[in-house]
């Protein structure tokens, strides 16, 4: 671990229910750090800070309500108002895998404003606290459809190319100003992401099954603290992790 950043890091990863987030809460306070889980599902949050104990945080709040995501901070204990890090993970793509045609532009729109209109909100919401305290870090989950097209993933794939543009674009306004941005681009995971796209177990699984092999969201999560980990002066600015087999 990185003492100089984690000592007074406090990390808010969004997504944290399910998944790929849960699996950051998992990892980074196995490593000492505090952090806040962030989601809807009360339920699972609360089940998963009971586990993690006491510098686990669940904070309930949907990343498409505005006005929660702003005054998030005032919900939250003292000791876990200063946020240093934040892990924008939270994402979906319900009613995905379709033409275009096929969904409802509600769907489609709904996609966007989780995916990157959530991430765009949570860094408005903390990014001035990382301003004034000269440090902060924030790491992105984008997806390699951030990178290359397929058919069938319009919104989503629009999604991960705009939390690309912008991970690219935030690190170039705060150069020089202690704040590290971070773009993870995971290819294929085996979570919770299958199901809430086809709203079934069974399919969900047979999903993931059609692959040779997938990446687990532990893979993931060690990626986000190979970022977190790096010295001051080393910045991952993209990390693209697929699996093989
Ligand atoms: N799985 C993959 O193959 C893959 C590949 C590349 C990138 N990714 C990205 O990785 C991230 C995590 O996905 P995952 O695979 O871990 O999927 P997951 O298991 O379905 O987890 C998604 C998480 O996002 C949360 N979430 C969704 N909408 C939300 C909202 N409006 N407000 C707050 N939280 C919300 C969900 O919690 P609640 O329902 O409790 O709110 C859940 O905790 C996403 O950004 C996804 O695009 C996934």
């Amino acid at each position: 671990m990185n003492k100089s950043e984690s000592e007074q890091a406090v990390v808010l990863v969004s997504g944290a229910s399910s998944g790929i987030g849960e699996a950051i809460c998992r990892l980074l306070i196995e490593q000492d750090y505090r952090v806040i889980a962030l989601a809807r599902n009360q339920p699972r949050l609360q089940q998963l800070a009971d586990e993690l104990g006491a510098d686990c945080f669940p904070l309930v709040v949907d990343v498409t309500d505005a006005r929660a995501v702003a005054n998030l901070r005032q919900e939250l204990p003292e000791s876990f108002r200063d946020i240093g890090v934040l892990v924008n993970n939270a994402g979906h793509d319900t009613g995905g895998r379709r033409n275009f045609d096929e969904g409802s532009a509600e769907q489609w729109c709904d996609i966007i404003e989780t995916n990157v209109q959530g991430t765009i909100r949570l860094t408005h919401a903390l990014i001035d606290g990382m301003l004034s305290r000269g440090s902060g870090h924030i790491v992105n989950l984008g997806s390699i459809a951030g990178l290359k097209p397929y058919a069938t993933g319009t919104a989503y794939v629009s999604s991960k190319f705009a939390i690309h543009g912008f991970s690219e674009t935030l690190r170039l306004d705060y150069a020089g100003r202690g704040i590290r941005v971070s773009e993870i681009l995971p290819g294929l995971v085996r979570s919770g992401f299958a199901q809430q796209r086809l709203g079934d177990e069974r399919q969900a699984q047979d999903f993931y099954d059609s692959f040779e092999q997938c990446l687990q969201a532990e893979d993931v999560a060690d990626t986000v603290l190979y970022a977190l980990q790096q010295p001051r002066h080393v910045e991952i600015a993209q990390l693209v992790v697929i699996p093989v087999f």
